[in-house]
């Protein structure tokens, strides 16, 4: 038997199959099923800044006007103006209480405010870990990449700082140095990262000249960004890794895992297959490691990380180059196209 025990955030997994943040995780029968098919974690959709800015925004329209009001009124109002958070907080204790594997709460936001503080009432509310969603969109020429990176370590600084649980971010690709960013992340106290989000590209609809934004589920082609990412950060940082994006299958799992994952995050194959599908990754992804050799998932972790990897080189620019220059159309293609 294969052992495909993993660590990850500190906690102990007994599978690297993680449910990713998506709608399955208000369907309490959902994972339940993921859970009892070998899944070894679950994050909950997120609570996004804009929400629980709203509504902050809407408790302190509602204080500014009663001043007057005494203290224990006051809190008795802000409290029935939980409306957007509460329901998520009792999400997540049900959910608590339906698993045996940890849970992990996510939210979703790029600017520093008070939004980060809701952080320590989802672990007040059980969580075993936070993911923090950094889905950016950089749309203002007025801003840098140097200071959309610092406002987003300030989000991060202030969600790490107020809860003792540990702490995932999930990061976008856009960065100009992903390690580099990774380290100040680290520098910052975060217990792991997952690469990478799906950015959703909203599509250019030609007929209704109007723009076509249709979530389009995964494939596994998104799987390779996800991989180099993976091998160079796994010698350069002690964080947990995370592979989010474009695993549908066990070889996928393996694939991942050998560029550095601790964990794979799934979400577009469980919701085109079902949540009890994690046991089909789970028996490929075993089956895979045992016809190599490999007595458990954590002695083929990194094989082919940057610094482990038969040609290391085949990960960086240099590959690049030689890749180009070895190309060859394939016969007829270039007399075809004249
Ligand atoms: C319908 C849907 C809803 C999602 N909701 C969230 C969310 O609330 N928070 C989040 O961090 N990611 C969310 N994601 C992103 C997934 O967690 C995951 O990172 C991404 O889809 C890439 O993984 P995949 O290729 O397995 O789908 C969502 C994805 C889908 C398809």
């Amino acid at each position: 038997m294969v052992d495909l025990s993993t660590t990850w955030l500190g906690l102990s997994l007994r599978s690297p199959f993680v449910v990713s943040a998506s709608p399955l995780s208000r369907d309490p029968s959902a994972i339940a099923a993921a859970v009892g098919a070998g899944a070894g974690a679950v994050v909950m959709h997120s609570l996004f800044e804009e929400q629980l800015v709203h509504e902050q925004m809407a408790a302190h329209r509602f204080l500014d006007a009663r001043l007057d009001m005494d203290a224990e009124a006051q809190s008795v109002a802000s409290g029935a103006f939980s409306l957007d958070a509460e329901p998520y907080l009792a999400e997540l204790a049900r959910l608590k209480k339906s698993v045996d594997v940890p849970v992990i709460a996510s939210l979703n936001g790029t600017t520093p405010g008070g939004w980060t503080r809701y952080a320590k009432r989802l672990e007040a509310a059980g969580a075993d870990a936070l993911e923090l969603n950094l889905y950016e969109v950089a749309t203002s020429p007025d801003e840098s990449g140097a200071a959309v990176e610092q406002r987003q370590l300030e989000v991060v600084r202030s969600v790490v700082t107020s809860v003792s649980v540990p702490v995932n971010v999930k990061l976008t690709s856009f960065y100009a140095s992903v390690p580099a960013f990774v380290r100040s992340l680290e520098q910052a106290g975060v217990g792991g990262v997952s690469v990478f989000n799906r950015f959703y590209q909203p599509d250019v609809a030609l007929e209704t000249l109007d723009v076509d934004r249709r979530l389009v589920l995964s494939t596994p082609a998104e799987l390779p960004l996800r991989l180099h990412a993976l091998a160079v950060l796994c010698p350069t940082t002690t964080l947990s890794l995370g592979c989010t994006g474009g695993v549908h299958s066990g070889l996928d799992a393996a694939k991942a895992i050998l560029s550095g994952a601790h964990v794979v995050q799934l979400a577009s194959v469980l919701l085109q297959h079902g949540p009890a599908h994690v046991a089909v990754l789970h028996a490929e992804l075993a089956s895979w490691l045992d016809a190599k050799g490999y007595r458990s998932s954590a002695e083929a972790r990194g094989v082919l990380d940057l610094r482990s990897a038969p040609d290391p080189h085949s990960w960086e620019r240099l590959n690049y180059a030689r890749m180009l220059e070895g190309w060859r159309p394939r016969e007829g293609a270039t007399t075809r196209g004249a």
